[in-house]
C-alpha cells in the first residue's frame, strides 16, 4: 500500500491534495494543528486508511516526536511507498527588516524550512534500512526566486527550501537510492494564505494592491486544480528528482 503523508491537510492545498489522493486509494496520514474533519468523513467514506496527528511545525521538539510515531507506525506496515508532501507553510510575518518581532520570524523559518528538513531527515534515514521509496514533495513558492519587499523572511525559507531540495537529491542520486525529492511552486491559490497577505498594510508589503487585483479579477488558482496538475506528476512515475516544478509547465 502507498502511504501519502501531508502536512497542512486542513486546508488550502494541503486539503486539496489529500482530497485527490483518497480518490486514488492512497491511505492519508494528515498532520496539522487542526484537523479537517471532511477529510476524515470522506477517507471513512471510501474506505481509505487514515489518521491524523495534531502537531505545531513550529516547535522542534513535537515535531521530531509526532514523526517518530508515524515513522514507526508506517514503516512497520512494511509499505510499497511513502510519498511525503511539505506542503504546511506560513507567510508572516510580512514586514519590513528592522521592524520585525523576533519570534514570527523563528516561527517562519521553523515551519517553512527547518521542519521539511528535519522530516525528511528523518525518512530517508528510515528508508534506508527498510528499503523503501519514498518521495519528498517540498511545496515552495515563486517568493524563493524573486524577492518580494515586506516578505524577507518568507522569500528567505522558500529559498533555502529550493536549495534543501537540489542539494539533498544530488546526495540521493550519488547514493544511488530509489528515493526522489522535488520541489513544487504552485502559483498564486485562493486560500487563506492570500487573506493573510490581502490583509496586510500597505507600508508593510508594497505590492498589496496588485495582490488585492488578482482576487477581484479572478486570477487566482483554485487549490483542487494545484492539486491535481501535483498529483498527476508525482503519480505519473516521472519525476525529475532535484527539479524545482511549477505549476504553469504542468498545466500547459
Ligand atoms: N496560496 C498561495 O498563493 C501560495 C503561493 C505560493 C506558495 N504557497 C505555498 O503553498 C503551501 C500551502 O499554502 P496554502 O495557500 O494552502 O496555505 P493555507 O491555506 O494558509 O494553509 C496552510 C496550512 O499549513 C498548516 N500550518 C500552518 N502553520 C502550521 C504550524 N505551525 N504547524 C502545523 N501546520 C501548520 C495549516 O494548518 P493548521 O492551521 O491546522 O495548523 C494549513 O493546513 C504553503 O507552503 C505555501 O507557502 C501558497
Amino acid at each position: 500500500m502507498k502511504y501519502a503523508i501531508i502536512t497542512g491537510a486542513s486546508k488550502g492545498l494541503g486539503e486539496a491534495i489529500a482530497n485527490r489522493l483518497i480518490h486514488e486509494q492512497i491511505a492519508i496520514v494528515s498532520v496539522s494543528r487542526s484537523e479537517n474533519v471532511e477529510i476524515k468523513r470522506l477517507a471513512i467514506e471510501k474506505g481509505i486508511s487514515y489518521q491524523h496527528h495534531t502537531c505545531n511545525l513550529s516547535l522542534e521538539k513535537e515535531v521530531q516526536e509526532v514523526f517518530m510515531e508515524i515513522a514507526h507506525s508506517i514503516f512497520q506496515k512494511e509499505p510499497e511507498e511513502i510519498l511525503l508532501f511539505n506542503n504546511a507553510g506560513v507567510i508572516e510575518p510580512i514586514q519590513t527588516i528592522g521592524n520585525l518581532d523576533q519570534t514570527p520570524i523563528i516561527s517562519n523559518i521553523q515551519v517553512n524550512l527547518i521542519a521539511p528538513i528535519l522530516i525528511t531527515n528523518l525518512f530517508f534515514n528510515k528508508a534506508q534500512v527498510t528499503n523503501t521509496k519514498v518521495q519528498v514533495i517540498n511545496v515552495t513558492s515563486g517568493a524563493a526566486l524573486r524577492p518580494i519587499e515586506g516578505w524577507t523572511v518568507y522569500c528567505s525559507s522558500k529559498a533555502g527550501l529550493n536549495m534543501f531540495t537540489q542539494t539533498a537529491a544530488l546526495e540521493q542520486a550519488a547514493m544511488k537510492t530509489n528515493n526522489t525529492i522535488i520541489a513544487f511552486s504552485p502559483g498564486i491559490m485562493d486560500t487563506n494564505m492570500q487573506e493573510t497577505i490581502r490583509s496586510s498594510s500597505k507600508e508593510a508589503f508594497k505590492e498589496l494592491e496588485k495582490f488585492k487585483d488578482f482576487k477581484e479579477n479572478n486570477l487566482l488558482l483554485k487549490a483542487d486544480v494545484v492539486a491535481d496538475a501535483l498529483v498527476d506528476l508525482v503519480l505519473g512515475g516521472k519525476v525529475e528528482s532535484g527539479k524545482v516544478y511549477n505549476v504553469n509547465e504542468l498545466l500547459g
